[in-house]
């Protein structure tokens, strides 16, 4: 087996993963191989704080890792709240604080454009890789659906008339920016000659 740690312990993401990736991938969480610490995310993109995360697995413990950072990005507040998606209202994390502050910025304005983006950086024998998956759609005024998490209820997806969070789960996790990072990711795993 190919040892590989996700810089997790979200076993939703850690099982949406593993069925994507080849076969004889072990995927190993941070509990796993024993990194009890919380990962420092300190930077302003989520390129460099997907980054971050893996580069510090890869360097404390030696092991081939890879790590998530996912945001949204509204076009009328300069790709707002991206990086700070999680606690975009507070340190609480509190996904409908998050929504109403978002909504009250976007009260009187027209355009409505955003997109959730997922970045996985990879580090596989010292060499780095970043991967990007994309969820175009717009911010509507209302909150609207009980599915999913975080941002949904308001994030309506390109070419759909339901939210993220009316739409079934299934259908969610076809279209997602984060089902599309983690394709082109297992995608390129199996490119390579180990798998
Ligand atoms: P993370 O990097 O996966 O922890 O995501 C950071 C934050 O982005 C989450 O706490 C959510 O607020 C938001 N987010 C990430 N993915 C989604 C999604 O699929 N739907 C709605 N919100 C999301």
């Amino acid at each position: 087996m190919f040892k590989l740690v996700f810089a997790t312990n979200n076993l939703n993401k850690l099982n949406e993963v593993s069925n994507m990736l080849p076969e004889n991938v072990e995927l190993l969480t941070l509990e796993q191989i024993g990194c009890l610490e919380d990962i420092p995310e300190t930077h302003d993109t989520l390129e460099e704080n997907a980054l971050q995360k893996a580069r510090y697995v890869y360097e404390k413990y030696g092991l081939n890792c890879f790590a998530d950072d996912t945001g949204l990005e509204v076009d009328a507040l300069d790709g707002r709240p991206g990086v700070h998606s999680a606690h975009y209202a507070g340190d609480q994390r509190d996904s409908h604080n998050n929504m109403d502050k978002l909504l009250k910025e976007l009260e009187h304005i027209d355009n409505r454009n955003a997109r959730f983006r997922t970045v996985i950086a990879l580090i596989l024998d010292g060499e780095e890789l970043l991967f990007n998956g994309i969820a175009e759609g717009e911010i509507i005024k209302e909150k609207h659906g009980e599915g999913g998490f975080g941002y949904d209820p308001i994030f309506l997806p390109e070419g759909y008339q339901q939210t993220f969070a009316q739409m079934p789960l299934k259908q969610k996790n076809q279209i997602s920016h984060r089902y599309k990072a983690i394709k082109m990711f297992a995608d390129y795993l199996m490119s390579l000659n180990y798998f």
